[in-house]
């Protein structure tokens, strides 16, 4: 073993898969074997390995200006024509742009902008957060407290309940309905609300600053909502003068058919996190977009006490700028995001084709990110108890050629490059069906105990 510590990683159980270099939407290891990577590395690859245009971009601005910061009054043209561009793309008025270098740092960056807010402009008990149970927002101590996901909050001490994060159930038909009493989509929707409603008003309206979510939630299993929930929940919000901040790390720049998930989930949002597909993954770059008239508000403080003072070296580093600039290029022209609603719909077609499976519980998704679920008991939704049938799945999965991940346990997510064609879907499709077969006679041999 090497001297690394690995992120998200069994540290009893690493170097298991090392990947030398990538073409397209797949990568090779080391001994030369080909893998497709059914989830864009993680949910990031757009445009897949080896763009030439990407790379010369990239290459052009490592010599012209390898590196500039921001600090102080300091700019460079191609970090402000990034900022341009996202400011005209995103759903928010005059959306004012703040870049970091990840996910979790443009989560950790905005709720800092939402605590440095409230207290000047005189709602100091305007802190608090909702976000969803089970939801994956980062992994620095902010954002590891947004982050639902218990694995990511064990033995961290990570300040939640100091932050004022409070959870609202995760919108998932499948699991949260109440079978027993027959609940439509549409009621439970309605009981969903109520239940935020409640939340909003037991904690008091004056003291929450936004709600977080994932359009559709990544690590939390791929959850789709049903329909009308989340413009019920902007309605509830904007009601209260609460903010809707989408966290579209995963869904932004296509991945669901259309530029923001917040677009296909009908959300309208006034805070936005964005990284992964920003710039391809070809060099780290995130960002946080407030409202103009929120950054106005900013301005005058920092006057006074000389600097705004939160930011990174690297922010809106010129060479992930530059990166992140021709990746927008290239999505534009080459129509990307309706090439992912087009394709991501014959992928949601032959995930479907999986719904039959005795182990299938619910295949959802919406343009290229989907899940096949699998459950212990088909008929009670039962779940498997822990994540071996999934880390089972992802094995066979493997050794088809096909590198995907399992999340929430037993989940098997796809979300492949945007690039990916109609051919490679079924290639792709075709790796999951037989690694599933293993895969099935493997739980069966392991595990016969837990199946129902
Ligand atoms: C929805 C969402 N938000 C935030 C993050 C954190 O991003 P990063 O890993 O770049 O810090 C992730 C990472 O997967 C994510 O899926």
């Amino acid at each position: 073993m090497t001297s690394l510590i690995y992120p998200t990683t069994n540290l009893a159980r690493t170097e298991e898969l090392n990947i030398v270099r990538g073409e397209g939407i797949y990568v090779f290891d080391a001994g030369g074997r080909r893998y497709l990577e059914g989830l864009a590395g993680l949910w990031c690859s757009a445009l897949g390995y080896g763009n030439r245009e990407l790379i010369e971009a990239i290459r052009e601005q490592l010599e012209t200006l390898s590196y500039s910061h921001m600090f102080g009054g300091r700019t460079h043209q191609v970090g402000m024509d990034l900022a341009e561009r996202l400011s005209a793309m995103l759903p928010i008025p005059e959306a004012k742009i703040f870049l970091a270098n990840s996910g979790s740092e443009a989560n950790d960056s905005m709720m800092k902008m939402l605590r440095y807010w409230a207290n000047v402009s005189g709602r100091p008990e305007r802190k608090k957060i909702i976000a969803f149970e089970r939801s994956y927002h980062g992994v620095t101590l902010a954002s590891a407290a947004l982050t639902g996901l218990p694995v990511m909050h064990e033995h961290f001490d990570i300040p939640a309940r100091e932050l004022g994060i409070i959870r609202a159930a995760t919108p998932h038909y499948y699991h949260g309905h109440r079978e027993g009493e027959g609940e439509s989509e549409a009621e439970f929707v309605g009981r969903l609300i109520a239940d935020v409603r409640g939340l909003i008003e037991r904690e008091g309206p004056e003291t929450i600053a936004a709600f977080i979510a994932e359009p559709i939630g990544g690590a939390a299993g791929v959850v789709v909502a049903p329909d009308g929930y989340f413009p019920a929940l902007c309605r509830l919000l904007e009601d209260h003068g609460i903010l809707f901040w989408a966290d579209e790390v995963i869904c932004g720049f296509g991945r669901t058919g259309n530029a923001f998930g917040s677009t296909t989930v009908g959300a309208r949002p006034q805070l936005m996190s964005l990284a992964k597909q920003m710039s391809s993954a070809y060099v780290p770059i995130s960002a946080a977009a407030i409202p103009g008239s929120m950054y106005e508000a900013l301005v005058e403080p920092s006057r006074k006490a000389g600097i705004f003072g939160h930011g990174f070296t690297y922010s809106g580093h010129p060479v992930a700028s530059a990166a992140a600039l021709k990746a927008m290029e290239i999505y534009e022209r080459d129509g990307l995001f309706a090439h992912a609603a087009a394709v991501g719909e014959h992928m949601q077609r032959r995930l479907r084709e999986f719904r039959d499976h005795p182990l299938v519980g619910e295949v959802r998704g919406r343009g290229l990110i989907g899940a096949v679920e699998l459950v212990a008991g088909k008929a009670g939704r039962k779940p498997f108890p822990d994540g071996r049938a999934g880390a089972i799945a992802v094995q066979c999965c493997r050794e088809q050629g096909l590198l995907i991940r399992a999340v929430a346990g037993s989940s098997i997510a796809f979300c492949p490059p945007l690039i990916i064609s109609e051919a490679q879907i079924d290639e792709m499709i075709e790796c999951f069906d037989r690694a599933l077969a293993e895969a099935t006679d493997a739980i069966h041999r392991e595990m016969p105990e837990l199946l129902q």
